[in-house]
């Protein structure tokens, strides 16, 4: 801990070896080694701007779904939208939701029936897009995150979704 604190406050307390401080006193290396670049946590973290929304991969923007469940869908639900939706949700989701959404999974056995929602239900269907999305995104309880899933993909998994609910007449 005292040391830790040492390495920290000593301006050049981690440097690096006697031969490379010897070096240092030499004006050239010492401009070499002492840039106008921006040390480690001389600044503080650069935030994005005030209402960025991030693109790609990393929608990272909090960890309950919850938090994402006032965003909307920027896929409609066009067949071909629709087709890669239900391919992915037939490799991730199926496994557990079953792959009409209605449970009946090949993970039930380890995970008894009644712990994985329904997403056919009606408390599904009330769902958000966004939440949905958030749910991919982040996880929640028993359920695992997506979020190295492409954005894009979680999006056409929540029209996906959608129509499996439409298709079903399960309340
Ligand atoms: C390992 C099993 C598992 C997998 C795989 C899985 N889920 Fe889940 N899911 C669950 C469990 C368990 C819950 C209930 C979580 C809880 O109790 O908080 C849940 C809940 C949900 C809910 C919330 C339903 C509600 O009524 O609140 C949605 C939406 C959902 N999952 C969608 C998906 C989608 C889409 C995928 C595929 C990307 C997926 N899940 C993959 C286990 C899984």
């Amino acid at each position: 801990m005292l040391a830790g604190l040492a390495l920290a406050a000593g301006p050049a307390g981690c440097r690096g070896t006697e031969i490379e401080d010897a070096l240092g006193k030499v004006s050239w290396f010492g401009n070499m080694r002492d840039q106008a670049a921006v040390e480690p946590y001389e600044e503080p973290p650069r935030r994005p701007p005030e209402g960025a929304v991030p693109v790609g991969a990393g929608a990272a923007l909090g960890l309950l779904p919850d938090d994402y469940e006032e965003l909307t869908n920027p896929f409609p639900a066009t067949s071909e939208s629709l087709q890669i939706g239900k391919e992915r949700y037939d490799i991730y989701c199926s496994v557990c939701h079953g792959a009409e959404g209605a449970g009946g999974g090949s993970i039930e056995g380890p995970y008894p029936r009644g712990l994985i929602n329904e997403l056919v239900s009606q408390r599904a269907r009330e769902l958000s897009d966004g939440y949905i999305f958030g749910m991919i995104s982040v996880g929640r309880g028993l359920m695992p995150n997506y979020r190295r899933m492409p954005q894009e993909e979680r999006w056409h998994i929540v029209n996906y979704v959608r129509e499996l609910q439409e298709g079903s007449g399960n309340e």
